[in-house]
């Protein structure tokens, strides 16, 4: 941001940013079989009341361009209902709403983001309203939004109130700096030490095993096994915790922790399956991008007891505990509870070796 540019409203793009951020986490919490009940025939379901979200953040995206753009636009009104319908959202998978209102919104920000003092006063009309400042254009989006979201059971009385900016979502923002252009998820997930005091809603935490669940593997033999500590058995979640080495103690805090477990023989014919290790890495890995998708974080860990854990949990012995992963919110305070050397690597920055060291043109050692 230049420091010519001046904002007279930037609470607006914090607030709705806070807002959208915060409660498709809470909408991702909804189980979908809620999500399509309807009270009544003719009464939107939440996932008809998130795609009329939806259609209003596509209108009003347009009409805050428009009032930038033009000189007092008289920018229409629209039919919520027909919209709706035409949309057919109840045939829509919830998910994907949530993911598509996110995305709107995340485009209208962008907008927000660039109005500078003079523009905040632009005026424009919507149907046969009274002129209006775009000030009051976007706070009457925010004030829709926050109905319908109360209308789908989401709590908003604190929504908006907090200083959350996606930029320090994930704190500290340490996204990798790439030498090309890659996907997202992958640019923004990290390893942190550090976790939000919060809980993981047990539809977040089978999100994640979904996402694991359909991951390939040789055979389709889906080697890999979970063992989930979601906190609901607070004992068996002290018990894991109990298996991980020193250096690993401030997982300690994060509200879920898994072990992925690699079933080392294949079904189909019982001799030793040699990637069964390298399936439940992919598997955790689209576990780990789904988590960072609903804006949780991830950090996997080697450091561990193994025959602790065997012991602890009945694991068979043809099975091989591979990894403990704690999942939770990244912590968005300060970094002085950890250990002097955990917080040096809290706050380093992320390297990785030239892409010269690790691939090769046709024989080995020729850098690609
Ligand atoms: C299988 C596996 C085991 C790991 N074990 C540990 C561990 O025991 N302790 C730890 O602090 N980090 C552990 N890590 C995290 C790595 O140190 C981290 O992924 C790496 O430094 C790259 O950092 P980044 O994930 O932030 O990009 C592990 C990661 C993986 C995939």
């Amino acid at each position: 941001m230049s420091e010519a540019r001046k904002f007279a409203d930037s609470d607006t793009h914090m607030r709705l940013a806070s807002i959208v951020y915060e409660a498709s986490i809470r909408l991702g919490a909804i189980a979908p079989e809620r999500a399509a009940e309807k009270s009544a025939p003719d009464r939107w379901s939440r996932k008809e009341e998130l795609g009329h979200l939806i259609d209003s953040a596509t209108v009003n995206h347009q009409r805050i361009v428009r009032t930038i753009l033009e000189d007092q636009p008289a920018l229409t009104s629209y039919d919520g209902d027909r919209w709706v319908a035409l949309h057919e959202y109840q045939s829509s998978q919830w998910t994907e709403l949530i993911k598509l209102w996110l995305a709107i919104n995340e485009h209208i920000l962008c907008v927000v983001d660039t109005i500078t003092t003079d523009l905040w006063e632009r005026t424009c009309t919507v149907g046969d309203s009274a002129p209006m400042t775009l000030s009051a254009l976007v706070g009457s989006y925010i004030d829709h939004m926050l109905d319908h979201l109360g209308h789908i059971g989401i709590e908003t009385s604190d929504l908006g109130k907090g200083d959350f900016e996606k930029r320090e979502w994930i704190y500290p923002d340490k996204p990798a700096d790439t030498d090309y252009l890659i996907n997202d998820l992958i640019y923004r997930r990290w390893s942190p030490r550090v976790f939000e005091e919060r809980s993981v809603s047990p539809h977040l935490v089978r999100t994640l095993l979904e996402a694991a669940r359909w991951a390939p593997s040789c055979f389709n033999e889906q080697p890999w096994r979970y063992l989930i500590f979601d906190g609901s058995d607070p004992e068996a979640r002290e018990r894991a915790r109990a298996c991980l080495v020193e250096g690993n103690a401030w997982a300690r805090k994060a509200p879920v922790l898994m072990l992925s477990v690699a079933k080392e023989m294949f079904t189909h014919n019982g001799k030793p399956n040699r990637t069964a290790q390298h399936d439940v890495g992919l598997a955790s890995e689209n576990l780990v991008l789904e988590a960072v998708e609903y804006g949780m974080v991830v950090h996997q860990m080697a450091g561990f007891d193994l025959e602790k854990a065997r012991h602890e949990f009945s694991i068979p012995e043809d099975h091989t505990p591979v990894a403990m992963i704690a999942i939770g919110y990244p912590y968005r305070g300060s970094t002085d509870d950890l250990p002097e050397d955990e917080r040096k690597k809290e706050l380093a920055p992320r390297s990785r070796k030239p892409a010269a060291e690790i691939a090769f043109a046709g024989r080995w050692d020729e850098p690609y």
